[in-house]
């Protein structure tokens, strides 16, 4: 968001809660659309993107023991996805800034905002904002600023979560594989050809201790395997559980406030979309914003809301719809497992619900 103003000459002040220590080791997603590439490249921090990124042209869906590929770009009009780390870009936006010498300020959790009169107020002091970009995440401080009453919430809760492992060994598949298994679903992914990224569906809650390496890898296999396939192991760099939810507030605009990204929406991360989407809702941002700092017109600003909404919710179904497809629900539904194979089945044998699926996975050219 700062980026992109910048590169307009509009002078920003970023305020992080945590650290740079923090913000630079925490690994998140890793999938960008055609779009999210673009905006990087054409906001100047793409060249490590460029160098790095591994292009993608399809997916596959794998389930009753067989693998089958989605090929995404001669289904999207030779759209492709890139995989480069979410962690990636947040280091080469922050080194961005720096080299820029505009305010950054680590460590800075804010503590209240006066939303009429643009006061971000923090432990080191108080800011006098004209507009304030609410890009803080689901906990963050922006949506509590809004009085209840003044948004509304809707919110899917799904009864499981994800076990996700960051190994030090190149990875097995060439594409990701989306797995639906008796025993759960699991996602082969990647972050650098010498870095793998697996995941496997656990309990919401469940507690990582209870999952040493051993059992991941043996879990893992058991999930993703088909005849004439090894997965290959290594050490294990990192191992986390996340919960899965849907949600969505309305409006995203408050006076000055404007919220974007997971301050406003959680997507579930079989779909891949949740950064695609933050980029999405701060392109329009940052649009609606040079728009009104150039001449005055605030016809984008009044309008942001609703054209980000629009797109929030087609990635909400999106989101739903894979998770639903592709995970086991906790009570054994014998209905329901038919259901989710037939579904796979078709998706992997109509073209035209293959296209479907790749023109929402790559990201729609317009909403
Ligand atoms: C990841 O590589 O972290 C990843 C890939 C695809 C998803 C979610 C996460 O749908």
């Amino acid at each position: 968001m700062a980026r992109l103003l910048e590169n307009a000459g509009v002078d920003t002040v970023v305020v992080e809660a945590r650290s740079r220590a923090y913000c630079e080791a925490r690994i998140r997603a890793g999938v960008l659309e055609q779009g999210t590439v673009d905006l990087l490249r054409d906001a100047g921090v793409g060249a490590r993107l460029d160098r790095e990124g591994i292009v993608h042209h399809g997916i596959s869906l794998q389930f009753d023991g067989e693998r089958h590929r989605i090929p995404l770009s001669d289904l999207a009009d030779g759209r492709t996805i890139v995989i480069y780390g979410q962690t990636e870009i947040v280091k080469d936006l922050i080194s961005a800034r720096e080299a820029s010498g505009l305010p950054l300020l680590f460590d800075t959790p804010v503590e209240t905002i006066d939303l009429e009169r643009g006061l971000v107020r923090h432990a080191g002091g108080e800011i006098a904002c004209d507009m304030i970009a609410g890009c803080d995440g689901f906990h963050g401080a922006c949506r509590e600023a809004v009085p209840t009453g003044a948004l509304r919430e809707f919110t899917r809760e799904y009864p499981y979560g994800w076990l996700g492992i960051l190994a030090d060994v190149a990875p097995s598949i060439d594409e990701l594989v989306y797995a639906h298994t008796e025993r759960g679903f699991a996602l082969l992914s990647l972050r650098s050809p010498t870095r793998s990224r697996y995941y496997l569906q656990v309990d919401h809650d469940e507690d990582v201790g209870r999952w040493p390496d051993d059992r991941v890898w043996e879990e893992l296999r058991r999930r993703t395997a088909v005849a004439g396939w090894t997965l290959q192991e290594g050490p294990v760099l990192e191992k986390g559980v996340t919960g899965m939810r849907s949600y969505v507030c309305e409006p995203l605009r408050h006076g000055k406030l404007f919220l974007a990204g997971d301050a406003a929406h959680i997507v579930p991360p079989t779909g891949a979309k949740g950064l695609n989407l933050a980029i999405h809702d701060v392109r329009l941002l940052a649009e609606a914003l040079v728009r009104y700092y150039e001449s005055g017109d605030q016809a984008l600003l009044d309008a942001y809301s609703d054209a980000c909404l629009r797109r929030v919710w087609r990635c909400e179904h999106f989101s739903w719809w894979m998770t639903t497809m592709l995970h086991l629900p906790p009570e054994s539904d014998p209905f329901g497992l038919r259901l989710q194979r037939s579904q796979l089945r078709y998706v992997t044998t109509s073209r035209a619900q293959a296209a479907a699926l790749a023109e929402n996975y790559v990201g729609l050219a317009t909403v």
